[in-house]
């Protein structure tokens, strides 16, 4: 067997264990992700190959818990791609203010900020007392953190850049009380959302969305597993729904591409279509 080829197997037969033992299925994520991150934390510890890593995962809970870290990349900012909210802003809102009542769906929310930005916005166009926000991710440190709304004050320069770049209407200091080197988001904005445990790969999805968000999410995963999550997705928003993949992910060449019209084509913003 030449390198590639064991360090493939020894991938596969690392991924079922997990899968085995934990119901956490990485086997259908990108695979060139996941081999540098796997080989990454090989060499942190100092083993011999991938399959020596097969048994601590198995037996140390904590050792997992470290891996999940590792699998779930959590990049994030407010108002991350400013014309993707702005877009929100400008005509998916004068659609949403139409119905009575708004819910409005994050999958893969990492710690939180897109969520908060969505609650500025929504209260900034007066649709956040009649809107329910569900957040949600696999990974419960990153909830952890979204739920408390605590951020690093380094980090407000450039989130008060992209709020106004998105067309904030107020200040953006408005939204956060500065404490030592953190800023934490005003509470009154916490009080529609949910956040929740979710897993794309295995759990069912919501019902009756108008808004899913979807983004920086999809890039992990193989065509198979985009496919299952996207026809998730689809089957959670009602008819005129909108779905907002952001800039690095597509519809095109998918199988759920029909059912969709395109609304934004930069910010890949989707709206579903009515079938009868
Ligand atoms: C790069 S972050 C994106 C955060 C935010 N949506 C944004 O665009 O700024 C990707 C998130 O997807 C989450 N994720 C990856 N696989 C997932 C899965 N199977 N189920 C739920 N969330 C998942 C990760 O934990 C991570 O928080």
């Amino acid at each position: 067997m030449k390198k590639n080829e064991t360090q493939n197997f020894e991938v596969t037969q690392l991924l079922d264990a997990i899968f085995f033992c934990y119901g956490y299925d990485f086997r259908n994520y990108a695979r060139a992700t996941l081999e540098r991150k796997i080989k990454h934390r090989v060499q942190l510890l100092g083993l011999g190959s991938i399959s020596d890593m097969i048994p601590k995962i198995m037996h140390d809970t904590d050792f997992f818990d470290i891996f999940l870290k590792d699998m779930s990349i959590t990049v994030t900012a407010m108002f991350r791609d400013p014309h993707v909210f702005d877009t929100i802003r400008q005509s998916v809102c004068e659609q949403l203010r139409k119905y009575p009542r708004i819910n409005i769906w994050h999958a893969g929310c990492a710690t939180g900020e897109e969520v908060y930005s969505m609650a500025i916005l929504l209260e900034e166009e007066e649709l956040l007392g009649k809107t329910q926000i569900y957040a949600t991710d696999f990974n419960n440190h990153s909830l952890e953190v979204a739920k408390k709304g605590i951020y690093p004050a380094a980090q407000i320069t450039q989130f008060t850049k992209n709020y106004i770049a998105a067309g904030g209407k107020a200040s953006f200091a408005d939204y956060y009380q500065a404490k030592y080197n953190s800023a934490k988001i005003r509470e009154s904005l916490k009080k529609k959302i949910t956040f929740a445990n979710h897993n794309l790969v295995k759990d069912s999805g919501f019902a009756e969305m108008h808004l899913v968000l979807c983004r920086n999410v999809l890039i992990y995963f193989d065509k198979k597993l985009q496919s299952r999550v996207l026809n998730l997705l689809k089957n959670t928003l009602i008819h005129r729904g909108f779905l907002v993949l952001g800039d690095k992910e597509t519809l095109d060449f998918t199988g759920v591409i029909d059912a969709f019209t395109e609304h934004y084509k930069k910010g890949r913003i989707y709206r579903k279509k009515i079938t009868v």
